[in-house]
């Protein structure tokens, strides 16, 4: 029988992570091992604009019909202009909603794929652990370009650049737009500048993906590198979520965006990726790209959620500075500054996965081997407690 060849497969490190620590008795516990953000109180909430708008759609949906493989258009062009704002290639980009970033990922590879069958997507290193997966699954060919420095706990731009000058016609680069995962550490303008530069003169594809708009800087800093290099490239493809900046991560709520030549070649990719999707799941959920349409075009919903969204960046970025400090103090030395550096909710420490083990088995504080920390999993408090774990483990 056909599924007698199937074997077990391990569960994903991380969900396996956040059950051994939900399993943990000490009551010290941390866990720094998860994706999402989380408040003071330990909690993922649902944003009060989210809520209001939730109150309103309620009152106000009428029928809950097909909307179409392309999703809501509306939210579709509202999401072009959350990224690339004033931007003139605004006006030669054709958007598609879909089940998050993750489904957008998937159907730019898919259409990458049936355009280029031989195209070599490339990735950080190391990059957001889905994004070998979904592209491989797609079929496309994958490598690394050099990306965080274990030295410095930074870039290094010179390697990353160096490796890119490799990179052709028939290669699509991939970069985050912003607050990368897992390293929290960014490219900077300069850097977009010099990427522009090589896509212009060498023709490969620039793929971004913005999955925390608004998590480092701010909504429109945090845009500022593609929006130098949407206006300067022919075409590339962009995947955003709203999971994290909007709080709607089980709504699967995200947008594949092309930017074309011209607005008739964006639509034509766009055509082939609702083509694309019918293959697969064929419609994207309603519910999350309702909600984020009407707060995006309601003035004081909009303003309500630029708010929330504010405290969650300010409240990451006390932390990093309350653990920075912590270390400063306990170490004598500006050895963690790099954390204040960092941007959004994840950092990579370069400590060994032997490392990552110890702050687990000895002092409750739950991390992935890899040395990636998120942040927001530490509540203020507990920033003396995981500095001293962490410069424990490290001697
Ligand atoms: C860089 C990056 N891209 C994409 C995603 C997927 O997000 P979504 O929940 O919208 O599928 C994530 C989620 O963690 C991410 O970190």
């Amino acid at each position: 029988m056909i599924l007698d060849n199937l074997t077990p497969v391990g569960l994903d490190p991380i969900l396996s992570l956040s059950a051994a620590c939900r399993a943990d008795t000490r009551p010290h516990k941390v866990d720094l091992g998860i994706g999402v953000y989380r408040d003071s109180h330990g909690e993922t909430p649902v944003m009060v604009a989210i809520k209001m708008a939730e109150a309103r759609l309620l009152e106000q949906q009428s029928s809950k019909s097909y909307v179409g493989m392309g999703g809501n258009e509306s939210f579709n062009e509202s999401m072009i202009g959350l990224l690339l704002g004033n931007s003139k290639a605004a006006a030669r980009t054709a958007a598609i909603q879909t089940p998050g970033a993750s489904g957008a990922l998937r159907m730019l590879a898919d259409v990458i794929k049936l355009s280029s069958p031989d195209a070599t997507v490339w990735l950080s290193d190391p990059s957001y652990a889905n994004h070998a997966p979904i592209m491989k699954t797609a079929g496309l060919k994958v490598r690394f370009y050099p990306y965080f420095d274990p030295a410095t706990k930074l870039v290094n731009t010179a390697a990353m650049l160096d490796a890119l000058r490799q990179a052709g016609k028939n290669d699509v680069v991939l970069l985050h737009g912003s607050c990368h995962n897992p390293t929290g550490a960014d490219i900077d303008l300069e850097t977009w500048k010099n990427v522009t530069t090589l896509a212009v003169s060498q023709g490969f594809l620039p793929f971004v993906d913005m999955a925390y708009q608004g998590f480092g800087d701010g909504m429109e800093e945090d845009a500022a590198g593609l929006r130098y290099l949407v206006e300067r490239v022919e075409s590339m493809v962009i995947a955003t979520s709203c999971s994290k900046n909007f709080g709607l991560y089980r709504e699967r709520t995200g947008a594949a965006m092309v930017v074309g030549k011209t607005l008739e070649q964006a639509q034509a990719v766009k055509s082939r990726i609702m083509e694309s999707a019918r293959g697969t799941y064929t419609m994207p959920p309603d519910h999350g790209a309702a909600l984020v349409d009407m707060i995006l075009r309601d003035e004081a919903l909009r303003a309500n959620w630029m708010t929330e969204v504010t405290t969650v960046r300010k409240r990451v970025q006390a932390l990093r500075g309350l653990l920075a400090d912590a270390l400063r103090e306990q170490s004598g030395t500006n050895d963690w500054d790099f954390i204040t550096r960092h941007k959004g909710m994840f950092s990579v420490l370069g400590i060994t996965p032997e490392q990552a083990q110890a702050m687990r088995h000895d002092h409750a504080i739950y991390l992935v081997d890899s040395g990636r920390i998120n942040v927001a999993g530490m509540r203020e408090a507990q920033a003396e407690q995981v500095a001293k774990a962490l410069l424990a483990v490290v001697q």
